[in-house]
């Protein structure tokens, strides 16, 4: 493959097994790896790395590496380096099993950051010295400008900063997917100027990530695909949501607030994410948009069915069979998709100059509006923030949604104060659940826990919420967003005692 997808000729004299190019990662280095939801990470050369730090630490060595992504990798990536206890830091976003539960012991420090900031946060050192980028692209062009490949993240950012660079050349990635990017780099303060996106289906940089050969310390050939992120069929709840979102929608047209064929979508991933995008597909919404940073199978559908005439976004992040379906119709796919680095796909500039209609799922809010997307029972780490708070404060209208119960019904998402605080009351302007729709704007604190514990909470545990604010109305010592200091929290110590919220 060295002939047709490493053209450089520089660069090809760099190629070596993926143990001898995980050999440059030393013990106590940053490593930024490419990698969004699954797709563009690096295959061979973590798991080589994972398998030098498993040998290490048998021989009662202390090896373990810093490790930056773009969002969550897969097994072979995060996984494979966390399996071995080999990450002593991370950041931005992960959700693998092994990477949270070392998280939550205590032994990986995580940074939740936004999306849109880690990259310049990176930049800044604010993480240390970045020692190695690691980046999985889909060629090397003969001058040295690479091909990205199917997430973009802070691909270029990491090439940028760090003092050494390993490449993962990948033939399972398809060369159609060159000019399907557009890589702009925002820069660091003073020297900003506006991105000039006025449209999600504006092209502002070129197709290419750029590297100093110099920096190359190796380059590896690979062969493998990306995580199958499965896709499951909306459950019932999901499709209740869906279809509160879908009306409510349809409501703000007739308002003429938004035009007929909405404003551009960001949606997060998941059952009710692909419920929603199966519930635009089969409505008459013609000519959508969306500006977002993961586009998963729901949007490919719409983009098939000619619903969705641009995606922009920093990622693809398919199941098995969509990928067989996105490789086999690429060369239309590509004319409709625009791959961006994530400091661009979530930038708030953007987002807000476009007005995004964002849908993102959370853990539990409270009848104020407060969001908790990310701990459970306010102390452990389920995934992170990820782009949800880039979008939320910046959005035209962001939308949170969950189940109104989890945990068969003994937990309550909509509780009087939430146990950790993502998004504040000043973010969210809708939530959602499958019992109905609360649209917050411009009510006042007391008017949404009302609005919130009618529409929303499962009606089990409304007379609690309902008699929580009663008494908080007579019993706190304000009447602006009343609360019983003592007791906000009695709802998650049951929990936690095991019992029924
Ligand atoms: N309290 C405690 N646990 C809760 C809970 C609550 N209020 N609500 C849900 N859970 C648990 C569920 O029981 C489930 O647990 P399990 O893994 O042990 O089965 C887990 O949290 C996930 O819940 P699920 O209903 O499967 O949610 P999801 O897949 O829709 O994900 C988030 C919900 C919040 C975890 C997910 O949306 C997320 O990570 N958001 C933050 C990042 C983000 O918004 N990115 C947006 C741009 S892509």
């Amino acid at each position: 493959m060295s002939e047709s997808r490493i053209l450089n000729a520089a660069l090809r004299g760099k190629i070596m097994s993926a143990s001898d190019a995980a050999a440059f990662i030393k013990p106590g280095d940053n490593v930024g790896i490419s990698g969004f939801t699954g797709s563009g990470h690096p295959k061979f050369v973590t798991q080589a790395l994972a398998d030098r730090i498993a040998a290490a630490t048998a021989r009662g060595e202390n090896y373990r590496v810093g490790l930056l992504t773009g969002a969550s990798t897969a097994p072979e990536a995060d996984g494979a380096l966390a399996k071995v206890n080999g990450i002593s830091f991370r950041t931005p976003y992960q959700s693998d099993p092994d990477c949270r539960n070392h998280v939550n012991a205590g032994d990986c420090g995580y940074v939740d950051a936004h999306l849109s900031h880690s990259g310049q946060n990176t930049a800044w050192g604010h993480y240390g010295k970045l020692d190695v980028a690691l980046i999985e692209v889909v060629a090397i062009l003969e001058d040295g400008r690479l091909i990205p490949s199917t997430s973009v993240g802070n691909n270029q950012t990491y090439l940028d900063v760090a003092e050494r660079v390993i490449l993962e050349v990948n033939t399972a990635q398809d060369m159609l997917l060159e000019g399907m990017h557009d890589i702009y780099t925002v820069g660091l303060p003073p020297n900003r100027k506006p991105i000039p996106i006025v449209a999600a289906s504006d092209r502002v940089g070129e197709p290419y990530l750029r590297v100093d050969p110099r920096k190359v310390v190796a380059v590896v050939e690979t062969d493998c695909a990306d995580r199958d992120t499965k896709f499951t069929p909306p459950d019932e709840n999901s499709k209740r949501i869906a279809g509160h979102i879908l009306e409510f929608l349809g409501h703000e047209v007739k308002k003429g607030r938004i035009p007929a064929n909405l404003l551009p979508l960001q949606s997060g991933v998941g059952n009710v994410a692909n419920a929603v995008m199966i519930g635009l597909n089969e409505s008459s919404y013609e000519n959508l948009t969306a500006y977002t940073e993961v586009l998963q199978d729901g949007m490919l559908d719409l983009i098939r069915s000619g619903k969705f005439t641009c995606v922009s976004s920093t990622a693809v992040s398919f199941s098995a069979e969509t990928t067989v379906d996105f490789k086999k119709n690429l060369a239309e796919y590509r004319k409709r998709i625009i791959l961006r680095p994530q400091e661009v796909s979530n930038h708030p500039e953007v987002i807000r100059r476009l007005g995004t209609i964002s849908m993102n799922g959370m853990l539990e809010a409270d009848i104020y509006g407060n969001v908790n997307s990310t701990h459970v029972l306010g102390s452990k780490m389920m995934n992170g923030i990820g782009g949800s708070g880039d979008f939320a404060r910046n959005a035209y209208l962001s939308i949170f949604m969950t189940p109104s119960v989890a945990k068969n019904g003994a937990l309550s998402c909509f509780v009087p104060m939430v146990s950790h605080v993502d998004h504040t009351e000043h973010d969210v302007q809708v939530l959602v659940s499958e019992h109905g729709l609360a649209d917050l704007r411009g009510l006042a604190p007391r008017q949404r826990a009302k609005l919130i514990i009618e529409k929303c909470a499962d009606p089990k545990f409304r007379p609690a919420l309902t008699d929580y604010l009663a008494r908080a109305e007579k019993g706190a010592n304000g009447l602006h967003t009343p609360h019983l200091l003592g007791e906000a929290y009695d709802w998650h110590l049951r929990a936690l005692r095991g019992e029924s919220m």
